[in-house]
């Protein structure tokens, strides 16, 4: 697969079958995405990498716990700003329009978007998963390079003819998330990242993006 059909082949995958994913292509994957590049090279990324009964475990107590409604962790990091402006209120708003269409739910049904939110904390059917996390200490160069680092991953996760789904919703349980995974103290989550082979059978939709345009400016010849 070229550098094109991974870029353009991959999107978040909302639904995946439970075929195992085989633990040499995720260390095959996970290796050759380590090469990711990082201001100074400090490669700032620790990953964790979970499948079998513990990510059964985590998912089981995380949707109980979402189902029950236990109130979210206590934020470490602002998914998005408060007052989102405008083009980028527009376009998410987009976005909750389009994914809630192709799920059949009208954009005021809250209790249906809640209902279709849960497949988040059960990885959409995922048999794998990674939890990112970063050092507190680290600023927000080193947060672009754990940006750089998962697009490697899920680009490399296409060349083996897996997909991917990456979720800051996991931020929002990163308690459950710690019980299961026992990070450092000194490291907080930034997002998941669900993992495995796509289930054709689920409704998706193919977003699309800003004019170039809109997002990059030409100067010069
Ligand atoms: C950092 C990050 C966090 C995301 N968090 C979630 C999430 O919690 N749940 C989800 O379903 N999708 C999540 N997404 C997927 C985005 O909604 C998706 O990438 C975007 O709508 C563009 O669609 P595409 O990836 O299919 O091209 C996230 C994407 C990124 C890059």
């Amino acid at each position: 697969m070229d550098v094109y059909e991974a870029v353009l082949s991959r999107r978040a995958v909302r639904g995946f079958t439970d075929e195992p994913v085989p633990a040499e292509a995720l260390e095959r994957v996970l290796a050759a995405a380590s090469w990711a590049p990082s201001g100074s090279n400090i490669q700032p990324w620790r990953i964790y990498v979970l499948t079998g009964a513990p990510l059964a475990c985590l998912k089981k107590v995380a949707i109980e716990r979402v189902a029950a409604g236990f109130p979210w962790d206590e934020r470490e990091f602002e998914m998005y700003p408060t007052s989102l402006k405008s083009p980028y209120v527009e376009r998410r708003r987009a976005f909750g329009n389009e994914r809630y269409a192709s799920l059949g739910i009208a954009r005021q049904d809250w209790d249906a978007r809640q209902r279709a939110a849960i497949g988040n904390w059960d990885c959409f059917g995922a048999p794998a998963a990674l939890f990112c996390y970063i050092d507190r200490d680290l600023g927000r160069p080193q947060w672009s390079d754990l940006g750089m680092y998962l697009q490697t991953v899920m680009l490399l996760l296409r060349a083996e003819g897996l997909h991917s789904c990456p979720q800051m919703a996991w931020s929002q349980v990163r308690e459950t998330v710690a019980e299961t995974v026992r990070p450092p103290d000194d490291l907080m989550l930034f997002c998941g990242m669900s993992i495995g082979y796509e289930d054709h059978a689920v409704n998706y939709i193919r977003t699309g993006r800003a004019s170039l345009g809109e997002t990059v400016t030409f100067i010069g010849g």
